[in-house]
């Protein structure tokens, strides 16, 4: 058995649908007070460099208004380090980001851009903000997460989430995971996370945190965003912690 399973709920999208007309409906930070009821753990929102979605201001009003922990997704740039360090988030997730990307494509190349995140996670480290890296889940770029000292890294799942034939990806986050455990990194995941793809990746027992966001978001179109993260809730408690089958025998006695 294993330990819990955070939920961080990303709201960035409930913001991207405000941005289309403007205004400041839906508010996101209204989303994050709904998701919070719901039973998310966390909460999590990208400033992009372009603010297409999430602005500075939600930023501070989530962290003014919402008791949850916030997770900061950010890229490595000198105006996205001094946001982090105005602001002190609880945690801060450095991604990549090209700004013709729709979404966070990939992994962050931890490995060939070390000397620029060095200094980076060396600031958000010593601001006592719990530094993050986006990666691969590939023994490369978790040895770089190593030397980096980061405290924390986020597998990319949207191989997995994405593959015709996902048990290979499976494979490749439950070995990272692992891997990641042995060397006192905390391993979370996330991206393409579904309420039909989210429990092969919930059951592995190192992973501390899936954040989630698009789908989520997404289907809170037809269900509410409380019922949906409700759903995806019970689904990671589920997979965390099975129910005893009657066969097994397990809690008789
Ligand atoms: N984690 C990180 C670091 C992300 O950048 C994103 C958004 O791309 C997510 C999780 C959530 O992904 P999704 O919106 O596909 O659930």
């Amino acid at each position: 058995m294993s330990g819990p399973l955070r939920l961080g709920v990303n709201i960035d999208h409930v913001a991207t649908i405000r941005n289309a007309r403007g205004g400041d409906h839906p508010d996101p930070v209204r989303a994050a007070r709904a998701a919070a009821e719901a039973g998310a753990d966390g909460i999590t929102a990208h400033l992009r460099e372009d603010r297409r979605h999430i602005t500075d201001d939600d930023i501070a009003r989530l962290l003014g208004e919402i008791d949850l922990p916030l997770n900061l997704e950010m890229a490595a740039t000198a105006e996205m380090l001094v946001i982090a360090l105005a602001h002190r988030p609880h945690a801060a997730c450095i991604v990549p980001e090209k700004r013709e990307e729709r979404t966070t494509e990939g992994g962050l190349d931890a490995a060939g851009q070390f000397a620029a995140l060095e200094p980076i996670a060396g600031q958000l480290r010593d601001a006592g903000i719990r530094v993050s890296l986006f990666i691969e889940p590939d023994e490369r770029q978790l040895g770089a997460a190593i030397r980096l000292g980061a405290p924390v890294v986020e597998f990319h799942t949207g191989r997995y989430a994405h593959a015709d034939d996902p048990s290979a990806d499976l494979r490749r986050v439950q070995e990272a995971a692992a891997l990641a455990v042995k060397n006192g990194i905390e391993p979370h995941a996330g991206h393409g996370l579904t309420l039909d793809n989210v429990a092969p990746i919930a059951a592995i027992p190192q992973l501390a945190e899936l954040n989630i966001g698009h789908f989520l978001i997404g289907e809170a179109i037809f269900t509410g965003l409380e019922a949906t993260v409700r759903r995806m809730r019970a689904l990671i408690d589920a997979a965390r912690d099975p129910a005893p089958s009657p066969a097994s025998g397990r809690g008789l006695g």
